[in-house]
């Protein structure tokens, strides 16, 4: 029986690789038939730190071996990372080490999930998984760096990047953007900023076709399309049918409204070219994804 470890279990991605175990089902196909009947263990701060290296190889003692270690844990607030970079990169980057040496320790595979805040948006161009990665942020620095730990402490490693992830439950970018709408009958988002949103339940898929392969590496994926966090904001809004006031900032206007704020890539657009290359590209367009988000918001959000 295959036995998983899932870290970071009660974020947005977590809570939908759980989805996706119980039900063997996402949004966009059937869950690959080998973790049918998978032993899954669901962990998060209260029962490990990830930063915690005695505490990690303990666990793994205790409850491995694992086949395949997802490692969902991290410290996602981009502008908080900015304040104290030194406790982002504690659980970023060395966490994310500690997790891949367990796994290797234990024959396993390890799955870590990176960002396109590595990338530092100057070029106007969907990333490539080799480009060079500049971070331009505190958060962008410590997940860059655990990539490299990762990669170093674990042959059998996927570092997938993704980004502008929403999923039902959790807080994310869509939900505030409601929230905002509702309560203040305006949202100002910043319009040169450019990505890919995308759906943690199309994610949790991806990710489990990808590691029932053994084509170790670096993956990009995120749904298909790139547009301004002020388009995705107006889609998010309209179609939740709120109406309210629409106003596009530059992120030098932004800036001068959140002078703490964390710089961001101008342009972070990722092209999932390992994924065509190996198991085909199954992300669906942002657009489709989030109508389907939409629709089903109600039903199974928190
Ligand atoms: N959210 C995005 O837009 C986005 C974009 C690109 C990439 N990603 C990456 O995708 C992955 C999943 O993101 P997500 O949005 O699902 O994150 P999330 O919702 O913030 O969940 C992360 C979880 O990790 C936990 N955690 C934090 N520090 C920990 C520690 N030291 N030990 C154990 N658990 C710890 C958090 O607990 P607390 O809540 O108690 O801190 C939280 O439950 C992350 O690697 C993230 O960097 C996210």
């Amino acid at each position: 029986m295959m036995k998983v470890l899932v870290t970071g279990s009660h974020g947005q991605l977590g809570n939908e690789l759980r989805r996706c175990f119980e039900t063997m089902q996402a949004e966009i196909g059937a869950v690959p038939r080998i973790y049918e009947g998978a032993q899954v263990d669901y962990i998060d701060y209260d029962s490990l730190d990830i930063s915690d290296a005695h505490a990690v190889a303990a666990w793994y003692r205790e409850h491995g071996p694992y086949d395949l270690t997802i490692n969902c844990a991290a410290i996602t607030n981009v502008d908080g990372c900015e304040q104290n970079e030194a406790v982002a990169l504690h659980v970023n980057a060395i966490g994310a080490e500690n997790m891949a040496r367990a796994a290797a320790k234990c024959g396993g595979k390890i799955v870590h999930i990176s960002t396109d805040y590595v990338f530092p948006g100057t070029d106007p161009n969907p990333r490539l998984e080799d480009d060079p990665a500049v971070p331009i942020s505190a958060y962008g620095r410590t997940k860059w760096e655990g990539e490299v730990l990762v990669s170093a402490a674990c042959e059998a490693s996927f570092i997938i990047r993704t980004a502008w992830l929403y999923g039902y439950v959790g807080k994310n970018f869509v939900k505030t953007m409601m929230r905002l709408a509702r309560d203040n009958g305006k949202i100002s988002v910043v319009n040169d900023q450019m990505g890919n949103p995308t759906s943690a339940n199309d994610l949790a898929y991806e990710i489990l076709k990808i590691a029932a392969t053994e084509n170790y590496g670096t993956y990009h994926c995120t749904n298909n399309g790139t547009c301004s966090w002020f388009d995705f904001a107006c889609a998010i809004v309209d179609a939740a049918g709120i109406e309210c006031e629409k106003e596009g900032l530059s992120s030098m206007e932004y800036k001068e409204r959140f002078p703490q704020s964390a710089d961001r890539p101008a342009y972070s657009s990722l092209e999932n070219a390992h994924l065509t290359a190996t198991i085909g590209d199954e992300m669906r367009p942002w657009q489709d994804a989030l109508a389907t988000f939409m629709q089903r918001l109600p039903e199974l959000g928190d």
